[in-house]
């Protein structure tokens, strides 16, 4: 269906997170819903007049129809010219394309033959880790490899080091003018050091929208030129997001399913002692969109301070697991240890292959119940087992299912996930914007590699005895 005419799709069945089939001690009671909707009402209000005054800025972007024809202009500009990509930035600077890529490329896109891949192969360099780095290096051909260096901020310095390590090696391979062509910075319009470096070196440029922190600019150009560039249809990401910004208008925590997961998850964890949210989903495709709300649940709800200023020290802890691999991994511990997690498991309605499962020997009657079957049955039938015995043990858990895994679809969990996790930081009473323990840990590292204007903190930082064995160590 085209993307235009087409609703959000998700659905979202919370009943085995709520008491009735938990108990009143683990799960969600009406009654909480009942008493916390006044206060999702007035936070929804509140939400709104800030976005009329430009604070919630990320929701706009789904409307931002003009970049995507840019970026989509550019990747088709560059996308036959380039046999290799690599996406430098990290944390809300490379999650986003990293979990659309992973959704929507081929899983091995990088091994497949030129005519049979979408765009050029993709790296990503966001660990300043030397082994990666350098592999990255060997791996590529530097002469047709497009670099796109992404920072908000323009100065972090994972990112900084990274960058100057490629650009340099790319200068050795090519020379410096045909290097300025084979680099992209997705940056702010105007400020700091990546624009300035742009700006002397004349790369183009994409902006990373001002007001809207980098955990937010999935749907901006931080994660729709290098989707598009692989090949993904950003326009249909953006279709879904906005399908789904439609639906989540109402202000009623029952009808809103982003204000409803916030509840759910805020409640769990405020009211029913569960301080960490686990995202599960069924399919591989999707792993990268827990990693990606992972980071985004845990910078924007972790805050010591409410925004009243009082001590609160905020926030759940977001864990990421895969089914139905974990299923051998963690779920011994979701069921049987502590009874302290919100598991919320990603359903897919239809998977984009089916495996048949060929009839075992008939020396193996034990395996006589696969007959017939087939591999996405099996994977979304572990799901509902897992669902089910996580449900017998009292473990509080809800299910949201995607009809298919598509850039309509994605579109529209990015936009709920930001919506829950905004609605999330208005229940705990914290601004979830910025990220201040992220400040001061860069301010830090900045000051330990000798930064100039870092000179008092370093200073500071040395007097603690740790810090300066280990800093003499390494110096
Ligand atoms: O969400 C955020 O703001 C952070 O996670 C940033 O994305 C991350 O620290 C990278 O920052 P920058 O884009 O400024 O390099």
């Amino acid at each position: 269906m085209a993307s235009e005419n087409r609703t959000s799709g998700l659905v979202i069945d919370y009943r085995n997170a709520t008491a009735t089939a938990v108990g009143e001690e683990h799960g969600v009671s009406a009654t909480d819903l009942d008493d916390i909707a006044p206060k999702v009402a007035d936070e929804h209000a509140r939400i709104g007049q800030e976005h009329d005054s430009g604070v919630q800025k990320w929701q706009d972007l789904p409307d931002n129809t003009e970049l995507a024809d840019e970026i989509v202009t550019f990747a088709g500009d560059v996308r036959d010219r380039f046999s290799d990509f690599i996406l430098i930035g990290i944390g809300g600077s490379s999650l986003g394309a990293i979990a659309t890529i992973g959704a929507l490329g081929h899983p091995f896109r990088n091994l497949l033959p030129p005519d049979q891949r979408e765009g050029p192969r993709f790296f990503v360099l966001d660990n300043p880790d030397p082994e990666k780095v350098a592999a990255t290096l060997e791996t590529v051909n530097l002469e047709s490899t497009l670099v796109n260096v992404v920072s908000k901020s323009g100065q972090t310095a994972e990112t900084a080091a990274n960058f100057l390590v490629v650009r340099d090696a790319l200068h050795r391979a090519v020379g410096p003018d045909k290097a300025r062509d084979q680099i992209v910075a997705t940056t702010d319009p105007a400020e700091g050091l990546l624009r300035q470096l742009s700006d002397q070196e004349g790369y183009r440029t994409f902006p990373v929208p001002p007001g809207v922190d980098g955990r937010q600019t999935v749907l901006s150009a931080v994660g729709l030129l290098p989707a598009a560039i692989a090949g993904v249809d950003v326009h249909g990401m953006l279709a879904g997001a906005a399908a789904m910004r439609e639906r989540a208008t109402s202000s009623d925590v029952r009808e809103n399913p982003a204000y409803l997961l916030a509840a759910l998850s805020v409640l769990a964890d405020t009211k029913h002692h569960k301080p960490m949210l686990v995202t599960m989903p069924y399919a591989d495709a999707l792993y990268g969109i827990a990693d990606w709300f992972r980071q985004l649940w845990a910078e924007s709800l972790g805050k010591k301070l409410s925004v009243n200023g009082s001590v609160v020290n905020a926030g759940q802890t977001p864990i990421k697991a895969l089914g139905a691999i974990d299923q051998h991994s963690q779920i011994q511990l979701y069921t049987e240890g502590p009874n302290d997690k919100l598991i919320q498991l990603i359903a897919v309605g239809g998977y984009r292959d089916t495996v048949a499962i060929p009839d075992p020997p008939g020396s193996m009657p034990e395996l006589g119940y696969f007959t017939g079957g087939e591999l996405g049955q099996l994977l979304d039938r572990e799901r509902l087992a897992t669902s089910w015995a996580l449900t017998g043990a009292q473990r509080p858990n809800l299910t949201i299912t995607t009809p298919s895994i598509d850039a309509f679809a994605l579109g529209e969990f990015f936009y709920l996930l930001q919506l829950q996790t905004v609605m999330a930081g208005a229940l705990y009473d914290v601004n979830p914007f910025g990220q201040p323990g992220v400040e001061a840990g860069k301010n830090a590292t900045y000051a330990l590699m000798g930064r100039s204007g870092y000179e008092a903190l370093k200073a500071e930082l040395l007097t603690e005895p740790e810090n300066a064995r280990a800093y003499i160590n390494d110096a």
